[in-house]
């Protein structure tokens, strides 16, 4: 079923909802009593289906846990969240890892490519352990996407820090998942190789259909997203769309000054 899904260019549907993630009075607490931490505190939010998204706030305001409740790599402990229809909140662990196996791509700071193989091998590696045969246009056009053709047989020791970062893109792209979930995944690049990782992402979203929430940082990387969404205190207290480096910066500034005064 989830690879006859099409995936339409330019963001559109492709006949499936246009929330692609949903989360609906999202609590996350952790540990108990006078330790206790409150995560994630009552959290709305729509993901849009083909929409590149940017989660920013202070450290410690809960980006990390709300993409990894997102994603069903941690569980809530109150609310409900959906991926498409798909109620993942609830679901019993045997299913919710088929589900991130089948429909959810990863990035993170760290590439995590297995040295052994190349490029290409590290590429196709979940699919392999899955058991599922990649589409073969659709791999070429990820690879050409991604622009690593010329660079298939290298091993990750053989490719530059953005290299292998495009591998680790490719990678969650193979699959064709419905969204991809990166936490600062240009958090170990030089400036040059994050602009470059961070112009394949967004070309994913405009010319494969892909839908991309980002946990970042900085002003620059965010500006490559549609929508900005900002957290703190494990709240969204605001966003923005179309969003420019410099005015992710000004909001910053603003949200600094507020925190400075109250
Ligand atoms: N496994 C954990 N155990 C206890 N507290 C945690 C755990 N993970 C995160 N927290 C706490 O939850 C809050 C949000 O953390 P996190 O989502 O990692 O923030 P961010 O990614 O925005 O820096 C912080 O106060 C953090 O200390
Ligand atoms: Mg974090």
């Amino acid at each position: 079923m989830t690879s006859a899904v099409t995936i339409t260019r330019h963001g559109g549907t492709g006949g499936r909802t246009a929330v692609a993630a949903r989360a609906r009075q999202v609590v996350k607490a952790y540990g108990s009593g006078e330790t206790r931490v409150v995560a994630l505190d009552h959290v709305d939010v729509d993901i849009a289906r083909g929409q590149f998204t940017a989660i920013m706030g202070p450290s410690g305001s809960g980006k990390s846990t709300l993409m990894h409740c997102l994603a069903g790599l941690d569980t809530v402990t109150s609310g409900q969240i959906h991926l498409d229809d798909t109620e993942i909140t609830g679901l019993k662990d045997k299913k919710l890892t088929q589900l991130r196996r089948d429909r959810v791509g990863f990035i993170f700071q760290a590439f995590n490519l297995l040295p052994t193989l190349s490029a290409l091998e590290n590429i196709t590696l979940p699919m392999d352990i899955a058991g599922r045969k990649p589409d073969k246009g659709w791999l070429a056009q990820v690879v050409e996407t991604v622009g690593l053709k010329d660079r298939l047989k290298h091993r990750p020791n053989q490719l530059s820090g953005g290299q292998q970062q495009r591998v680790a893109v490719a990678r969650a792209l193979a699959a064709r998942p419905e969204i991809i979930f990166g936490d600062e995944p240009t958090g170990n690049l030089d400036s040059r190789a994050g602009a470059e990782v961070l112009g394949f992402l967004r070309r994913s979203v405009d010319e494969l259909g892909q839908t991309i929430v980002m946990v970042t940082h900085d002003p620059v990387a965010a500006s490559y997203a549609d929508r900005v969404l900002y957290l703190a205190d494990g709240r969204i207290v605001d966003e923005m769309f179309r969003p420019t480096a410099d005015s992710v910066l000004d909001r910053m500034k603003d949200f600094d000054a507020r925190g400075r005064t109250s």
